[in-house]
């Protein structure tokens, strides 16, 4: 099988995959990693698969090689498909699922991009990594530099993050560093410093982290025994909603799966550039300087991927929108209360996104649909006790309980 290469998006140049790049140098557009698909027996594939348990790396033949002999890895993936009985039948859908990519190792599915990432910065012989993060990349990247023995620097928009990220990134023994600004200004003081300083850089625009979160879409696929008819899934800095496509574009190129889903982008009303943009009909998104969400984990104006979400949304026939931060709230509360499962408001943004699709007649009730729960909900205990009842204080005596329950 030939090695893969990395691809800009834009003029196509090809790259060599020991290369220490991040966009073209060319054309300064994002680089992909191509797989070499067309020597692929899927009948072949498929036996392989199924005899190893459902994990990112069970998809090891179609992921970038390594000189490494094992993977940096926690046994990430192999997440549940929740089949949602109560939340299906009270929206009036026979095939609903939630795919709780919150149940990976730390908590979010940048883990499965993360073993790639990781893996790869020991392959290439990096010594030190780096990230900006609205929280969740950064826990993830601590926990897989750890383990890896590398050297973690991570930048968080100051006060801005959710409680529960800020320990995980503290606990695995990170630098962290708190941004005077936003997610945006932090990224772009990542990129700007990296190759001075000698970082190796680990958002998404780093190609192959992508790899390890398309993984998601072939789960999916193996756990339905086929494609979804849609699938919801939140955006922020886009790179997963195009990491997505990949997995189901690629699935499809082998031959094992026929069709693939319509693929629905959803943004938070106050962060949402590339909504805007398929709203106007434009495929060029107009920065926002001051987001504001309560989805902090999505709270991006200016998202590095947008060129590749676009583009991957449109291929899928789908579309991008927006939900309130009541919204997404209250779809986060319904999930919980429906199919107790506990999901970070922006991984609650998918829900509410299918709500909305829901009452504008603009998804069949008949389809087999897929959102995407992105981060646990113990990510952010800050806001589920602000969306929630107070406790009540009671004194321990049976006639204070009595008189509670008889309200
Ligand atoms: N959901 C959660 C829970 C996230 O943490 C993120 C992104 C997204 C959705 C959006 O994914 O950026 O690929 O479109 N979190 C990044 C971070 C930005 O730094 O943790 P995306």
């Amino acid at each position: 099988m030939k090695d893969e290469v990395l691809r800009c998006i834009e003029c196509g140049k090809e790259y060599s995959k020991n290369e220490i790049l991040y966009s073209c140098q060319s054309c300064g557009n994002l680089l992909e990693v191509v797989i070499p698909l067309e020597d692929v027996d899927p009948v072949e594939l498929r036996k392989k698969f199924d005899s190893r348990p459902l994990s990112v790396w069970r998809y090891h033949e179609l992921l970038p090689r390594m000189r490494l002999s094992s993977p940096i890895s926690m046994n990430e993936g192999g997440t549940p498909l929740h089949y949602c009985v109560n939340l299906g039948r009270q929206l009036g859908i026979d095939e609903l699922y939630i795919k709780f990519d919150g149940m990976n190792p730390t908590g979010s599915f940048k883990d499965r991009g993360m073993t790639v990432g990781i893996s790869k910065a020991l392959d290439l012989g990096v010594k030190n990594v780096v990230c900006a993060s609205t929280g969740n990349t950064s826990a993830s990247l601590a926990a897989y530099a750890g383990l890896a023995g590398l050297k973690c620097i991570v930048m968080i928009p100051s006060g801005q993050i959710a409680l529960g990220k800020l320990s995980q990134a503290m606990m695995h023994g990170a630098i962290v560093l708190a941004v005077k600004g936003n997610f945006d200004d932090a990224l772009d003081l990542v990129v700007k410093s990296s190759k001075e300083l000698g970082l190796y850089i680990l958002n998404s625009i780093n190609p192959f982290r992508p790899e390890g979160q398309k993984t998601a879409a072939f789960e999916i696929c193996d756990q339905l025994k086929g494609a979804p008819d849609s699938l919801i899934i939140p955006v922020g800095n886009g790179g997963n909603s195009a990491a997505y496509w990949k997995g189901f574009s690629e699935y499809g190129m082998i031959g094992l799966i026929d069709g693939a889903p319509r693929i629905f982008g959803i943004q938070a009303e106050g962060a949402a550039p590339i909504a805007k943009a398929f709203e106007k009909g434009v495929e060029k998104i107009e920065p926002i300087k001051n987001p504001e969400t309560v989805a902090t984990a999505i709270k991006i104006g200016n998202p590095a991927n947008w060129k590749k979400t676009i583009r991957a949304i449109k291929n899928s026939k789908g579309t991008s929108f927006t939900v309130t931060d009541e919204e997404i709230i209250s779809a986060q509360k319904l999930v919980a209360r429906t199919e107790g499962l506990f999901i970070e408001p922006a991984a609650a943004s998918s829900v509410a996104g299918l709500i909305k699709l829901i009452g504008n007649e603009k998804i069949d009730r008949n389809e087999r649909i897929v959102c995407v729960a992105t981060g646990h909900g113990l990510k952010d205990p800050d806001s589920a006790i602000r969306a929630s009842e107070k406790a009540i204080e009671i004194e321990p005596s049976i006639d204070a309980l009595r008189r509670i329950l008889s309200k």
